[in-house]
């Protein structure tokens, strides 16, 4: 790409998920290598790859610095109405465009969590650590379980955890650190949208830096009465000196909101180095419990 970088690309394609969806899906933005670029290609079906083609001549079209991130979309939809497109045919395009985001940012997952020098924090959360310690273990679901660090502890103190995560390489990874690890984990490689929530099935759901506001209801109706969940993502702060995707991020207190029908346990609003992006930030943790 000559005006824009790889990177400006991907975070566009977080960024368009996002627009679509109201959520981006993933806690950090990252490097994308073109080797990604290449797997996209071969794993798109046509309609999704011509549009991500389609899409990237008109980026590397645009003058340098001229359209603010935020007004992409709304651009993208102008020049594609300009080509004479109807409203339907722009809206299939852009569904097309987002599903080949989808699919680039599970390829920017596998790169960032199974990368050999890791660049997170690859020891298990220490807000679950506190928040589990004493905690008579049962079943636990690790949501966006990553390379699985979280649910290889929890396995560790005894819990049966099942965790999913639609970047199958990092899932792949999980299932091979629990068998060195000698336990036993169940892993799914599906996203929270086509993941089967069930009702009223688990002692403890761990939400470690992935989105929950759209599956709020579903993580509230998967949970056992009694059980917790413990979540740990980024304070609005965070946003100020580093790019993080909207479905991690949380204003003040917007946490004790969201579970306000829960018995909130812990709320702790701290500067901390976070688990991802490894710098000294704002963070916001919960631990709440349902009645
Ligand atoms: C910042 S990482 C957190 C990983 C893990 N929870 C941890 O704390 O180590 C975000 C995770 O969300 C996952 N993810 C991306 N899209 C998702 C989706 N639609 N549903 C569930 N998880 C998703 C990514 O693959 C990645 O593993």
């Amino acid at each position: 790409m000559s005006k824009f970088t790889h990177l400006a690309f991907v975070c566009f394609l977080a960024f368009f998920s996002a627009a679509f969806a109201q959520e981006p899906t993933s806690g950090q933005t990252e490097r994308a290598s073109s080797s990604n670029q290449e797997k996209l290609s071969a794993q798109s079906d046509p309609p999704e790859l011509e549009a991500y083609l389609k899409f990237r001549r008109w980026i590397n079209a645009q003058p340098e610095g001229n359209t603010p991130r935020g007004e992409m979309l709304e651009a993208y939809r102008a020049h594609l109405a300009d080509q004479g497109l109807t409203s339907t045919e722009i809206e299939t395009e852009l569904e097309a465009l987002r599903r080949g985001g989808k699919r680039q940012e599970v390829e920017l997952w596998n790169q960032v969590l199974t990368a050999e020098q890791p660049r997170f924090n690859t020891a298990p959360n220490s807000f679950l650590v506190r928040m589990t310690e004493g905690v008579e273990p049962g079943t636990a679901l690790d949501v966006g379980m990553g390379q699985g660090r979280n649910a290889i502890f929890l396995a560790q103190e005894g819990w049966k955890v099942t965790g999913f995560d639609p970047a199958e390489e990092a899932v792949a990874l999980a299932q091979e650190l629990a068998d060195k690890a000698g336990v036993e984990i169940a892993t799914v490689i599906q996203g929270s949208e086509e993941f089967a929530w069930d009702a009223d099935r688990w002692d403890l759901i761990v939400l470690s830096y992935v989105m929950v506001r759209p599956h709020i209801g579903q993580i509230k109706q998967a949970l056992r009465s009694g059980g917790m969940v413990v979540l740990e993502a980024f304070h609005q702060d965070a946003t100020q000196n580093q790019s993080i995707g909207r479905g991690v991020v949380y204003e003040s207190n917007e946490l004790l909101d969201l579970f306000s029908d829960f018995r909130i346990i812990q709320y702790e609003d701290t500067v901390a180095t976070a688990d991802f992006g490894r710098r000294e930030t704002r963070v916001v943790r919960l631990c709440a419990m349902k009645p």
